[in-house]
């Protein structure tokens, strides 16, 4: 693609596509772009789900609903309304404790060890603990959504200060609940018990890290619990790298074109193209264009003139800021496309709002 050439829309972006991932720095639009991402393509006819995480109540609204849920929740079709026909809406609220909790039900050999598991003080922490628990719950509905019968599931992922927690964070917590520490530890004939006394001290760093407990009774009772779960987390966690690596997952980096959301992004598709994921592109969200001069009003008062004057030089410089910095971008990325979606003033917060952003995206 040459500089020049106009930049693909999203439906090109996603072609041949079944899963969406957005990703990037906290407050730039990941959840808003979700949103219309997914509106926008099951306006093109596809049965589209979106896990969203921590929206607003009035994005929940804005797709006609009263409430967001752990388990799909259908769009009433009136909401994709002039924008094409015949595709389905689902949408999802992750709530990381229930995916967690419909994890041990799966797992567990039965509904009386998910029980009891599920009362263990460890796993309590854990599964409710902020840090890492959503990125792992994210993670895994993907996956189960990834096996339900949809063209399309597109993943909005958790506020982060840093965009990489969202890559490490499941990867710990599964190295944790599935990890050779683990089953070491579980050895029969009470060696477990001795590395607990002598050789626990990384063990339990790694659950410190996760959640902040450190409960050695619990964390006793909860790798007894875990016994024999753990090939079945290995096997979980396998076909998850599996299914972010395929080629018809689509990892797209969300950025403002501010200094620091710009820099991670930077950082951030280097870092997907080192662990070989499919980064797709980018889109720079909230970009101040450029005004025409041309229509400022001549007939003011000289004071009033002033103040528009001076209106209008701040926003210039925005502007001019956004555009070197769309350009830095650019010449960081091999080629791959950038889209960028201009401020539109007034929040994202109502469907209109989700059809003007769909109207960037998509150019239709
Ligand atoms: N193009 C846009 N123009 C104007 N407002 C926007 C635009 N995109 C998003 N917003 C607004 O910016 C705010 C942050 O958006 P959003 O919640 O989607 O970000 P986020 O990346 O999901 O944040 P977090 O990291 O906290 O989850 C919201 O109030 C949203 O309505
Ligand atoms: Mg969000």
């Amino acid at each position: 693609m040459t500089a020049d050439a106009a930049p693909p829309t999203v439906p090109e972006l996603l072609e041949g596509k079944r899963v969406c991932i957005c990703v990037g720095a906290g407050g730039v639009g990941k959840t808003t772009t979700a949103a219309a991402i997914a509106v926008g393509m099951a306006g093109r006819g596809r049965k589209v789900a979106v896990v969203t995480i921590d929206p607003a109540r009035r994005l929940a609204n804005a797709l006609g609903l009263d409430r967001l849920d752990n388990e799909p929740r259908r769009v009433p079709s009136d909401h994709l309304d002039g924008l094409g026909e015949g595709g389905e809406l689902w949408a999802v609220m992750l709530d990381p404790k229930r995916t967690f909790d419909d994890l041990i039900d799966r797992v567990a050999p039965s509904p009386a060890r998910a029980a009891e598991i599920k009362r263990n003080g460890v796993y309590r922490e854990i599964s409710s603990a902020v840090s890492g628990s959503q990125e792992f719950t994210a993670i895994e509905k993907l996956y189960e959504l990834s096996e339900a019968d949809f063209d399309l599931v597109v993943l909005d992922t958790p506020p982060a200060h840093n965009a990489a927690e969202f890559l490490s964070a499941p990867g710990r917590l599964t190295a944790f609940l599935g990890g050779s520490a683990l089953k070491a530890l579980m050895r029969p004939t009470g060696f477990g018990m001795r590395l607990l006394g002598i050789g626990a001290m990384p063990l339990l760093a790694g659950l410190k890290l996760v959640t902040g407990v450190d409960l050695l009774s619990d964390l006793t009772a909860f790798f007894t619990l875990l016994g024999g779960m753990t090939e079945e987390f290995d096997l979980r966690a396998r076909r998850v790298e599996q299914l972010l690596h395929a080629p018809d997952t689509a990892f797209l980096l969300v950025t403002s074109a501010q200094d620091r959301p710009l820099e991670e992004a930077i950082w951030f598709r280097e870092t997907l193209r080192r662990d070989g994921l499919p980064f797709t592109g980018a889109i720079v969200n909230r970009v101040t264009r450029p005004l025409p001069r041309g229509e400022v009003p001549l007939d003011l008062p000289a004071d009033l003139a002033a103040t528009v004057d001076a209106c209008l030089a701040d926003h210039a410089v925005l502007a001019a800021r956004d555009a070197a910095n769309i350009e830095r971008l650019r010449a960081s990325f091999a080629g791959e496309p950038i889209l960028e979606v201009p401020d539109l003033s007034a929040d994202v917060r109502d469907i209109e709002g989700l059809h003007a952003m769909h109207r960037e995206l998509f150019r239709d």
